[in-house]
């Protein structure tokens, strides 16, 4: 098993992500894309290389393993379920996708079928999406009413 800390796998999805847009990742590209100097990607390039994740390429950039790649397709995918259930649920965060970012290092496979099961449910069964959401409006109303804050 690979370990991977929240920092790489945040790299992996980004550099994933490069790949499906560009064909390929440039390390500039993931420092712009992660907001992050260009020597902390080295830095992390080269513990991702270590752990066969990703592979540089000479005068191409970095492609990632069979490994490092479907470690950041997991990720990539978690973000996508986690985006698709604060849409249905119609969440009202203020930073949904930091919320994202943060949880989708967290959840287990069963977690996030689960999420898909439940998002599916709630396409299929309009109605009780929206009681849910009613209910919840209620709720909010009566907390407003008593003065409680969410
Ligand atoms: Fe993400």
């Amino acid at each position: 098993m690979t370990l991977t800390t929240v920092s790489m796998e945040d790299y992996l999805e980004k550099i994933y992500l490069l790949i499906e847009e560009k064909g390929v990742a440039r390390a500039a590209d993931v420092a712009a894309a992660l907001e992050v100097l260009p020597s902390s990607v080295s830095k992390m390039l080269k513990k991702l290389d270590e752990k066969e994740l990703v592979k540089y390429e000479k005068y191409r950039g970095f492609t990632l393993t069979p490994k490092g790649s479907s470690l950041a397709k997991d990720i990539a995918d978690k973000h996508h379920v986690l985006e698709r259930l604060f849409h249905i649920l119609e969440i009202p965060s203020e930073n949904t996708y930091e919320e994202i970012e943060g949880m989708e290092h967290h959840i287990g496979k069963e977690t996030s079928f689960c999420f898909r099961s439940l998002i599916r449910f709630l396409e299929e069964n309009p109605d009780i999406r929206h009681f849910y959401l009613q209910y919840r409006e209620e709720q909010i109303e009566r907390l407003r009413n008593q003065g409680t804050r969410l």
